[in-house]
């Protein structure tokens, strides 16, 4: 864990108070899908780790699909406009789709990605995110289950990356100022 827990500044939450939030979200899945079948439409690349977990935690069945979506054009996320990279291998038309996220920011990806689901006319659509940053949602985004609403400030872990690293930290940290330097 060294080379990893070098690289940190504090900790927000640690791997036991993130799987116990999760087994608390999945207790909710369970109760809210009971007798339904869930499609799990997992977002690249930071929603691997959640929808592993999740997925665990869950009693019901479920089937998992996923997505990698990519800003598009000046490379910012601020732009709003997402580009599909890798699109669904399932026909969700009907389907009960959960949408699983690592983290809510500006709500631009997301809320492309409700209305390109939407338009495929899934039975229902609700998401479900470990981490929300409230202060720093730009689009109004309808988040059904939340992990863990978070400050606005920089953090990694639980599939949350910094130059694609960290996301194999199992609790959530924010980074030391000697990574950014
Ligand atoms: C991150 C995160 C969400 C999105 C949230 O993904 O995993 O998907 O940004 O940001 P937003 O609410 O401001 O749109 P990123 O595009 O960094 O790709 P990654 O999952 O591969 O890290
Ligand atoms: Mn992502
Ligand atoms: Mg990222």
């Amino acid at each position: 864990v060294s080379a990893l827990g070098n690289d940190l500044s504090r900790v927000l939450y640690t791997p036991e108070e993130v799987q116990d939030r999760i087994a608390a979200l999945a207790a909710q899945v369970d109760e809210d899908y009971a007798g339904k079948d869930v499609l799990l439409v997992g977002v690249l690349n930071g929603a691997v780790m959640i929808m592993a977990d999740l997925s665990r935690a869950l009693s019901i069945h479920c089937r998992m699909d996923w997505m990698a979506i990519s800003s598009y054009g000046s490379g910012t996320k601020s732009s709003g406009v997402v580009r599909i990279l890798k699109d669904l291998s399932t026909d969700i038309a009907g389907m009960h789709v959960l949408v699983v996220e690592d983290i809510v920011d500006t709500g631009l990806t997301l809320s492309y990605l409700i209305s390109n689901l939407r338009s495929r006319n899934p039975a229902s659509l609700e998401v479900l995110t470990a981490f929300r940053k409230p202060e720093a949602l730009k689009m109004p985004v309808e988040v059904r289950y939340v992990g863990f609403d978070i400050p606005s400030e920089f953090v990694v872990g639980y599939g949350l990356d910094y130059d694609q690293r960290y996301r194999n930290l199992t609790g959530v940290a924010t980074l030391a100022p000697h990574v950014y330097s």
